[in-house]
């Protein structure tokens, strides 16, 4: 799909990732990009560079609601990007309660199927249009210290599949993209060394460009342990076991 005249509309968008996201596809000659946030405020350095093509949007994911609400404001959306995520980076154990649990998989799982969801007329009536999911390594491992979201991160991967299979008749390209630690908010948790965000984002706005309606492992320190999993996938689990809870 051409990124060059698409509509986007980016969820997280204050985000690390989400921050890259917008500004590559302004680079790339987006015609318009909705920029989400759960706090319209946390989006006004992005506003302030001036950009006449970006257009706020409060939205929470996991409220159907605002949802709704982001679909009538948003009817001209060519290309869906769920890059909202959350991830408490607690054990399955030794969390104290399932009130994180129950949120990483609200927003990160929850949150795209109904994005995707409530989006899917409109990228029909398109001609197709493009959905693409943040999704992890951890969509592939379980990382013990991060559980939980490697569980919503699992899920994702498996409603990526489903997603991309049930729209094909409608022409919509699916792309879930495949990233390890990166340097954000979230990625400062996790051990160095890290991708930039421009990198996951160049590679996953490559693989939309080709037309590569599958899994992208974004960036080199991916493809990097993408190649160690699939040469021995047990191996990799086990090197990823030895990481547990700080609690
Ligand atoms: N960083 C990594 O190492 C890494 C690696 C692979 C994949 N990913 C994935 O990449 C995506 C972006 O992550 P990031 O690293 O850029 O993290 P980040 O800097 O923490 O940004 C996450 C964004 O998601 C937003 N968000 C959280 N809950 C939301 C909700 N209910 N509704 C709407 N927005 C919500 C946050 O907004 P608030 O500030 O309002 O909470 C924030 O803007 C996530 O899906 C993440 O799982 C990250």
């Amino acid at each position: 799909m051409d990124i060059s005249g698409s509509v986007a509309l980016v969820t997280g968008a204050p985000g690390g990732i989400g921050r890259a996201f917008v500004s590559e596809l302004l680079k790339r000659g987006a015609a318009k990009v909705y920029i989400a946030a759960r706090d319209a405020a946390s989006l006004s350095d992005l506003m302030a560079g001036g950009d006449e093509r970006l257009v706020p949007l409060t939205l929470d994911v996991t409220d159907l609601a605002q949802v709704e609400a982001a679909v009538a404001a948003a009817p001209d959306v060519t290309f869906l990007i769920n890059n909202a995520g959350f991830a408490a980076f607690e054990g399955a154990i030794s969390a104290p309660d399932l009130s994180s649990a129950r949120r990483e998989m609200d927003v990160n799982y929850f949150g795209a199927l109904a994005l995707t969801r409530a989006f899917s007329p409109i990228l029909a009536a398109s001609g197709g249009g493009a959905v693409l999911n943040m999704l992890s390594m951890v969509s592939l491992v379980s990382l013990p210290m991060a559980a939980t979201y490697s569980a919503s991160k699992a899920a994702g991967l498996s409603l990526t599949r489903s997603i991309r299979a049930e729209l094909s008749a409608q022409g919509t390209l699916v792309v879930g993209v495949l990233a390890a630690q990166t340097e954000t908010p979230m990625g400062a948790r996790l051990p160095e060394p890290r991708l930039t965000p421009e990198e996951v984002v160049s590679d996953s706005l490559d693989a939309i460009q080709a037309d590569q309606n599958d899994e992208v492992v974004a960036g080199a320190l991916s493809r990097g342990a993408y190649a160690a999993f699939t040469a021995d996938p047990k191996a990799f689990q086990a090197k990823m076991s030895a990481r547990l809870p700080q609690r």
